[in-house]
């Protein structure tokens, strides 16, 4: 198959979902991968933050040969027992926060958070989840009503009711807000498709004080921020907020589908048989690549390698805001998670198709804000690498080509 053959049964047989990249992808490896013509390019954006290990990582190719070939999958699912699912929640059981005892299996973040939302109005009888603007908590119905962007939510009103949103990082807002009716507050320790927007320091504890002292519940969406991506296993580590939710997907098995939630003790006590299920949740194939990928991110000392290159990346984008002021308005990051905002949209458009032409896959976000997110395990050359790209697009940007 060539690549405009490729493109022509895609767009075909596909609903208009997403504005395609004109681009076809036949194989990875590392922070690289290379297109049907054999063409590399360097992924700054890990499949939206998910291949933590980077492309076709030997790690993952091993276990789901070794599991693949035990069982992929149990006779009646999640009623049985598994020995790959046990050793998965041990190990959950060493990175978690300490009250987070309970962990449950689920196919993406989507799944998680919904189920969280569904769990906290049963465990607590109350109907109100609080979100925030700019956040994003997925596209099924419950968590597209806890997404704070028009763009996710206006084409399908009448959504879930009993959403209220508040100003991310508002502790006066989130107060004021919290009253006898709300189950729960869903909040991402650091806002991903919001742009990268870190909160203050005291934010999280306090909001979690907040929920205790209103008898509501705190869901950390960690599906972003989790496994490493700001540096810490969870970004929630940073702080002594105390979750009752934690969910996560993304990085949790570094590119095969895979999510979770766990939960405290107290919470999972008001749970009962039947409360949630789905047919591959604990799948032993997932549980066997997630065991694996996390296994690595420990005992190779990945955080460690988010924190310097996120440092190192933050020094150069420091530079581009000093030297392309009327271009760049703010730059910002924690570990491996980082954004640059630019002044307008159609600056960021032409600063991403000018990555992309020179072999660099960004994310543009929000419309004026551009996403690095690379493999956690990039080295130092291929973060140079790709810098280097992004600052000689900088460099190139002349605004009359996108008829400013
Ligand atoms: C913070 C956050 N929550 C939830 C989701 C949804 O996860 P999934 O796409 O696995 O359903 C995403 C996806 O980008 C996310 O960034």
């Amino acid at each position: 198959m060539s690549t405009i053959e490729t493109i022509e049964i895609e767009d075909q047989s596909s609903p208009p979902f997403f504005s395609k990249i004109p681009v076809s992808i036949e194989r990875g490896e590392g922070v690289y991968c290379w297109d049907e013509e054999g063409k590399r390019f360097l992924d700054f954006t890990s499949g939206w933050g998910v291949t933590c290990l980077g492309h076709a990582s030997p790690v993952i190719s091993e276990a789901l040969l070794e599991q693949s070939r035990k069982i992929i999958q149990n006779p009646n699912s999640g009623l049985t027992y598994s020995p790959t699912r046990a050793k998965l929640l041990q190990l959950m059981w060493e990175i978690l926060p300490s009250n987070l005892t309970r962990i449950f299996f689920s196919n993406s973040g989507a799944e998680a958070n919904d189920a969280a939302i569904k769990l906290a109005r049963k465990v607590t009888g109350r109907l109100d989840v609080i979100s925030t603007h700019q956040s994003f908590h997925g596209r099924t119905i419950s968590t597209a009503s806890a997404t704070g962007q028009a763009k996710h939510r206006e084409k399908f009103n009448p959504l879930m009711p009993n959403y209220r949103f508040v100003p991310y990082n508002d502790l006066e807002s989130l107060k004021h807000n919290l009253d006898p009716s709300v189950a729960a507050v869903i909040l991402e320790p650091v806002q991903g498709e919001g742009g990268v927007q870190i909160p203050g320091d005291d934010y999280l504890e306090q909001v979690s004080a907040f929920c205790r002292n209103n008898g509501s519940l705190l869901i950390i969406d960690e599906v972003q921020t989790g496994f490493c991506r700001c540096g810490p296993m969870f970004a929630i580590s940073r702080t002594c907020a105390q979750p009752d939710f934690l969910t996560m997907a993304k990085g949790i098995a570094g590119g095969f589908p895979f999510g979770a939630f766990a939960l405290s003790e107290a919470v999972a006590a008001r749970l009962e048989a039947g409360d949630h299920g789905g047919t591959y949740c604990g799948n032993p194939l997932g549980c066997a690549v997630s065991y694996a990928v996390i296994r690595y991110l420990l005992d190779h000392q990945i955080q460690a390698n988010v924190q310097a290159m996120g440092k190192l990346a933050l020094q150069h984008m420091d530079q581009w805001k000093k030297a392309f002021p009327h271009l760049i308005a703010d730059v910002r990051g924690l570990g491996l998670l980082l954004a640059v905002e630019f002044q307008d949209e159609k600056t960021a458009t032409q600063i991403s198709d000018l990555c992309l032409a020179k072999g660099l896959f960004v994310r543009q976000t929000q419309g004026n804000m551009i996403r690095i997110f690379p493999a956690l395990n990039i080295k130092q050359e291929e973060l140079e690498e790709g810098l280097a790209i992004f600052r000689q697009a900088i460099e190139n940007y002349r605004p009359f080509i996108t008829g400013a």
